[in-house]
């Protein structure tokens, strides 16, 4: 798999700690100790989940140097949708002028969304086929400001890769773990938060090594990993389990929070804009969360 182009798009509104500690009762010092999370970027009024979706898409695809009718194949992984139909990537196909002869829907595997959407391009692509692949969410919509333990952790943001297929190793494992049906007739996100962690920590080491070792490879021969961004914590056990230093794991939860299906692609363009991501690289994606579900792919990074 080629990665031809990459985008990323955050709402200009941010909500920082401070503001959240005039609407429940935190702090900044609880926030950034249990989270690392400083600041999230939030949805302005009448922007929508598709409208990030579009900017990181439109980036990427021009990134990509590809006309409307190179593409086959779109996917968006969301759940934060303003409505279900047309879906987010039927409208992306539109408002990029797309052509028609395409396949083009939304997956939704919450803040593994992005890592299943890759595989399932990855895996539907022909030799020399290519598939934008967008992670998009607008949380900030499904957030209860009036709840503490979720409303400090989540932003909204998109992220989008246009790929084509090589022939090049891919190596992925995905992880389901059934529903949770006291979340039945909720607007809002509710999360076991202790419970997620734990989860979280588990399927994360599991997953990645599972790919890293498909690939033949060790932990500290990875460049570069780029995981859903949830809680800075998670990410330092999975250093930690793995033994590699921090400074191969991407780390923007500070600035964006967690942005669910979005966060890895948003972390994976901000890493390729930052000049950390290079032909040749080592590179393992991992999301995990809501479901419960997890994902990791391990492939080597070739650019345009
Ligand atoms: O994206 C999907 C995947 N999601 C995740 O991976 C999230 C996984 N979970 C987490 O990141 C952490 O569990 C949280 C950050 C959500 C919470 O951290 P924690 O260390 O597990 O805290 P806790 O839920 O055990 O709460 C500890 C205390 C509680 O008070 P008591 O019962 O000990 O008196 C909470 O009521 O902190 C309290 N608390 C807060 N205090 C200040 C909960 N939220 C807040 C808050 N500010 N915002």
């Amino acid at each position: 798999m080629k990665i031809l182009g990459v985008g990323a798009y955050a709402p200009e509104r941010k909500l920082t700690n401070a503001d959240l500690e005039q609407m429940v009762e935190t702090s900044d010092e609880w926030i950034v100790s249990r989270t690392g999370i400083h600041t999230r970027h939030i949805v302005a009024p009448g922007q929508s989940d598709v409208d990030l979706a579009e900017a990181a898409a439109r980036q990427a695809v021009r990134a990509s140097g590809l006309a409307g009718d190179q593409i086959d194949v779109i996917i968006c992984a969301t759940f934060t949708v303003p409505r279900f139909v047309p879906s987010a990537a039927a409208d992306i196909q539109q408002r990029l002028g797309i052509h028609e002869d395409i396949i083009a829907f939304d997956l939704n595997a919450a803040c593994s969304g992005f890592v299943f959407a890759l595989i399932t391009a990855e895996r539907l692509l022909r030799p020399g086929q290519r598939a934008l692949v967008i992670g998009s969410e607008a949380l900030s919509t499904v957030t209860d400001y009036q709840d503490r333990s979720t409303c400090v952790l989540f932003g909204d943001g998109a992220g989008a890769v246009v790929i084509e297929q090589d022939g090049a190793p891919f190596w992925s494992k995905t992880l389901v773990r059934g529903g949770d049906d006291a979340l039945k007739s909720d607007p809002y996100i509710r999360m076991q938060g202790g419970e997620v962690f734990k989860f979280a920590t588990r399927a994360l080491n599991q997953t990645a090594r599972d790919v890293i070792a498909q690939a033949g490879w060790q932990p500290q021969e990875v460049d570069c990993f780029i995981c859903h961004q949830a809680n800075l914590r998670i990410l330092q056990n999975a250093a930690k389990q793995l033994e590699v230093g921090m400074d191969r794991f991407f780390v923007n939860v500070d600035e964006y929070g967690n942005t669910s299906a979005a966060s890895v692609p948003l972390a994976l363009a901000e890493a390729y804009q930052a000049g950390r991501l290079h032909n040749g690289d080592k590179v393992v994606l991992a999301g995990f969360g809501g479901g419960l579900t997890a994902g990791a792919a391990a492939f080597v990074w070739q650019g345009r």
